[in-house]
C-alpha cells in the first residue's frame, strides 16, 4: 500500500495557502461573532464523549483541506489495514492489534487466545478480591507496564475495592520501592511483575528487591503472593513466579492496559467493570473504523495536530483534566503521543523535513490554573489546551463540582475571549507603585487570547467512558503519525541510553572511565569521590 507523503498531497500545497491567506491570522472572536452556529458546527459526539472544537483555529475551508489531506493520503485504507491486522509495525515485522484486545467474543482476531486469557485473569481478580488475606496490591512494572494501571486505577476510584490499597513500583531508584514496602504487611500483599519482555532492567530488579524482601520478611509462599503478567511466561517462571496471565507481540507495551496488564485494575475495579472498560474502548473503535471522517472524532483530533504543530507551529499541548481521578493522565499521554510519534524519520528510513509530536503535559485543573496558565494565557508561545470535564461527580459535594466546572469554562474562555487594554484601563486599578504609569501596568493585566483549546465532556467518569476516552487518544495518535508516515508503534529512541547505562554499571563499580567523554568521565569520578 502506497500512499503520498502528507507534504507532497496537493492537500497540504492547499493548506499552506489558506494558512497564509486565512490561517495566520485567523480570529476566534470574529469567528464566533460571524456564526452563530459555530458551537454546532464544530462538536463531535463521540461513544461517551462530546468534543467541543469550536474554539480552535479552524474554520470550514481548514476543515475541508485537512479531510482533504487525510484522504490523499489513504488515511482510512492504511487505519483498515491496521484493524484488519495488517504488518503495519514494519520496523518490529508485527501487526497491530490492541483493538483486538477489546473486541467482544467471536468479533475480533485472535479472539479465542484474548478471551481465554481475559476469562483467567479475571476469575484470578475475582479471586483476590474476594479473599480476605490480601490488604495490599503492589504493580512492579515501568512504562507501558505502569502507566495504564496507574492511571486507570484513581481514575475508577468510585468503582474500586473498599478492603484492598493498591501501589505502583516503576523507577529503579531505591526512593520508589522502600517507602512501599515499609508499609506492607507480606502475608497479606500480592506483588504483580508486569514486564512484556520480563527483561527490562528496572522491573528485575525491583522484583528482585520485593522477593528478597518478602523472603526476609518470613514470607514463604512466592506462589500465593507474585504473580506476573507478560509475554515471555518462560521467564517469569524461571523468576519463580508460577502465576502468570500472558500476552502478545502484537499489543505495543503503551498500548497494553486492555491486556494482562491491566490485572491491578481488574482487580481493583472487578470483572464486570472491567468488561465495561473493553467495552467502551471497543465502542470506540467502532466509531473509528465507521465513523465518516467528517465526524470521526479521533480523526479530527489528529488533524488539529497536524495543522498546529506544522502550519501554526505550536511545539506543544497542554491537557487539563478537571477531574482529580485524571491526574496521572497528561504522564500516561506522555508515553502514548510522544513514544509513538517522537519520531523524525518515516517509515521508510527517509529523514522528515516536518516537525512531528508536540510535547504533551499538564496538571489536573483547578491545580493547575495556580501554576502554569499564567503563562498559558500571557506568555509568549502559543499552546493549545485540551480540558476535559465531566459533568455528573462521583461524589455528593454539588457546590465543589459547580466550582470546578465554572473554573473549566472560565479558563476556556478567558483564552479565547483575552482581555484588551482597554479592558484593562477600565479597570479600577490596584494600589501600585508610583514608579509605574497606569497605562504600563494595565498592559501587565492584558490578555491576549485567540488562544485554541478543545473541551472533552464525558457524562460520568465510568469504567465504559475512561475506556473510550482512552481509545480515542490511542487513535488520535495514529492519525497524525499515519499523516507524518511514522511507525507510530516502535520506540527505538529508548535503547541508545539502556545499551549505555548497562556499560556505565560497571565502571561506576570500578572506577575505569577510559574511552568515556570527558563530562562523563568528570561526573563518574565524583560520583564515585569519598564523600567530604
Ligand atoms: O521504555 C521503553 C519500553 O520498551 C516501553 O515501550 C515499555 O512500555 C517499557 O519499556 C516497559 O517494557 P516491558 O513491559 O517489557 O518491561
Amino acid at each position: 500500500m502506497s500512499f503520498p507523503r502528507c507534504e507532497q498531497t496537493r492537500a497540504w500545497a492547499s493548506l499552506q495557502g489558506h494558512f497564509e491567506a486565512h490561517g495566520r491570522g485567523f480570529d476566534l472572536r470574529e469567528a464566533f461573532a460571524r456564526d452563530p452556529g459555530r458551537f454546532a458546527a464544530f462538536g463531535i459526539d463521540a461513544p461517551e464523549v462530546y468534543a467541543d472544537l469550536s474554539k480552535n483555529l479552524i474554520d470550514i475551508a481548514t476543515r475541508r483541506f485537512l479531510l482533504d489531506l487525510a484522504r490523499e493520503c489513504g488515511l482510512e485504507a492504511r487505519r483498515d489495514a491496521m484493524l484488519a491486522g495488517a504488518e503495519v509495525n514494519a520496523t518490529e515485522g508485527r501487526p497491530v492489534l490492541h483493538t483486538a484486545l477489546r473486541a467482544p467474543r467471536g468479533a475480533g482476531p485472535h479472539g479465542d487466545e484474548v478471551h481465554g486469557v481475559l476469562d483467567a485473569m479475571l476469575a484470578f481478580a475475582e479471586r483476590v478480591r474476594a479473599d480476605e488475606g490480601f490488604t495490599d496490591v503492589v504493580n512492579i512494572g515501568i512504562g507501558g507496564s505502569d502507566l495504564g494501571p496507574q492511571m486507570v486505577v484513581p481514575a475508577l476510584d468510585a468503582c474500586a475495592h473498599r478492603r484492598l490499597r493498591f501501589h505502583f513500583v516503576s523507577n529503579v531508584d531505591g526512593h520508589d520501592i522502600v517507602p512501599v514496602l515499609r508499609g506492607l504487611d507480606p502475608r497479606r500483599t500480592l506483588f504483580i511483575i508486569a514486564s512484556k519482555t520480563f527483561t527490562t532492567q528496572e522491573t528485575m530488579a525491583n522484583a528482585q528487591v520485593a522477593r528478597d524482601w518478602f523472603l526476609a520478611q518470613g514470607g514463604s509462599d512466592i506462589a500465593r503472593h507474585f504473580a506476573a503478567t507478560t509475554t515471555n511466561v518462560a521467564a517469569a517462571a524461571a523468576f519463580g513466579i508460577s502465576t502468570s496471565f500472558g500476552f502478545w507481540d502484537w499489543v505495543g507495551g503503551r498500548y497494553s492496559l486492555w491486556s494482562a496488564i491491566g490485572l491491578p485494575i481488574a482487580i481493583a475495579i472487578g470483572a464486570e467493570h472491567f468488561r465495561a472498560l473493553l467495552a467502551g474502548a471497543h465502542a470506540m473503535d467502532r466509531h473509528f473504523a465507521q465513523a465518516p471522517l467528517e465526524h470521526n472524532l479521533p480523526v479530527a483530533l489528529g488533524l488539529l495536530d497536524v495543522w498546529y504543530r506544522n502550519f501554526h507551529g505550536f511545539g506543544s499541548r497542554s491537557v487539563a483534566p478537571y477531574h482529580q481521578g485524571l491526574r496521572r493522565l497528561p504522564a500516561y499521554l506522555q508515553q502514548l503521543e510522544m513514544e509513538s510519534n517522537g519520531k523524525r524519520v518515516a517509515m521508510d528510513g527517509t529523514p522528515l523535513s516536518l516537525a512531528t509530536s508536540p510535547v504533551v503535559w499538564g496538571e489536573p485543573g483547578t491545580n493547575g490554573q495556580h501554576a502554569y496558565f499564567q503563562m498559558l494565557h500571557q506568555g509568549t508561545d502559543v499552546i493549545p489546551v485540551e480540558f476535559i470535564a465531566v459533568k455528573t461527580p462521583a461524589h455528593a459535594h454539588a457546590d465543589l463540582h459547580a466550582k470546578l466546572l465554572a473554573n473549566c469554562l472560565a479558563q476556556s474562555q478567558a483564552l479565547m475571549l483575552g482581555k484588551s487594554t482597554a479592558q484593562a484601563l477600565a479597570e479600577k486599578a490596584p494600589t501600585a507603585s508610583a514608579s509605574f504609569d497606569r497605562a504600563a501596568l494595565a498592559s501587565a493585566r492584558t490578555f491576549p487570547g485567540n488562544r485554541p483549546s478543545t473541551t472533552l465532556l464525558l457524562e460520568a467518569l465510568t469504567p465504559r467512558s475512561l475506556g473510550a476516552l482512552v481509545a480515542m487518544y490511542e487513535h488520535r495518535v495514529w492519525t497524525s503519525g499515519a499523516l507524518w508516515g511514522l511507525n507510530s508503534f516502535d520506540q527505538w529512541g529508548v535503547e541508545l541510553g539502556k545499551a549505555l547505562a548497562s556499560a556505565l554499571l560497571p565502571r561506576l563499580a570500578s572506577g575505569d572511565v577510559a574511552g568515556l567523554d570527558g563530562s562523563t568521565a568528570g561526573l563518574l569520578q565524583r560520583l564515585r569521590a569519598p564523600a567530604p
